[in-house]
């Protein structure tokens, strides 16, 4: 029997972090979705081709071929055959995923492909739609969130990493621009179902949001 749980929450909340460390500790599978959403954004940016505009993109919905390989429990994104998974983490990218996101034929292909990755083992899914469209039976589902500040100050450190200066208010606003999208799309917005567990995670460091998640987990028989 496989055991599925799904994280959703918003940009910069922890999601993926956490995602990686709980796999890892339960034997289970990663699956990054927000990457899949990259790296079709990553895919119009390099081509020119409008991320606002549905009628161009659904004319090529069917070149885009995103795939994942996984290396040691490391999900690599391959986008056409190429690796692109350290092309996609720039505001660029976050930015066309997060519009591209909100168009029904970008999702179609990623819901269904993402469905099939799970569909015979255990996961852990993240993304913003997982508990409500990828995997409505999923066992444990978790609305992962912290504070706008507390999340850009996060986002901040990931950009230093990579060499990328930014400062709070610039960041805080595209947190916030992002969460409105994200939130107010048509097509499955983000937002907390009714039997997903809600962590605010801003007084939160990641080994009590991962105890906290593993707890549940195994209330829930997860091994
Ligand atoms: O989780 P992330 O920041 O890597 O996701 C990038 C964008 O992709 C996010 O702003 C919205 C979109 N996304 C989505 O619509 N549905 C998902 N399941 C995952 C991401």
């Amino acid at each position: 029997m496989s055991y599925k749980i799904a994280i959703d929450g918003p940009a910069g909340a922890g999601k993926s972090t956490v995602a990686k460390i709980i796999s890892k500790e339960l034997g289970y599978v990663y699956i990054d979705t927000g990457a899949m959403y990259r790296a079709f954004g990553l895919f119009l940016v390099n081509n020119n081709i409008d991320v606002n505009n549905e009628e161009e993109i659904s004319k090529v919905v069917d070149k885009v071929n995103i795939s994942i390989k996984f290396v040691q429990n490391e999900q690599h994104i391959y986008l056409n055959g190429e690796d692109v998974t350290d092309m996609i983490r720039t505001p660029i990218i976050s930015e066309a995923a997060s519009s591209c996101s909100v168009h029904a034929c970008v999702r179609t292909k990623l819901v269904s492909m993402q469905q099939e990755l799970a569909r015979s083992t255990s996961v852990v899914m993240d993304g913003r739609d997982i508990g409500s469209v990828v995997l409505p039976d999923a066992n444990l589902k978790i609305f992962l969130t912290a504070s706008v500040e507390v999340r850009a100050k996060r986002r901040i450190k990931d950009y230093e990493e990579k060499g990328i200066k930014k400062n709070l208010d610039e960041v805080m606003k595209e947190i916030e621009e992002r969460d409105y999208r994200d939130t107010h799309r048509d097509n499955s917005p983000l937002t907390q179902v009714k039997d997903a567990i809600l962590i605010d995670s801003s007084n939160m460091n990641i080994d009590e949001v991962v105890d906290k998640i593993i707890s549940l987990a195994d209330g829930g028989s997860s091994r």
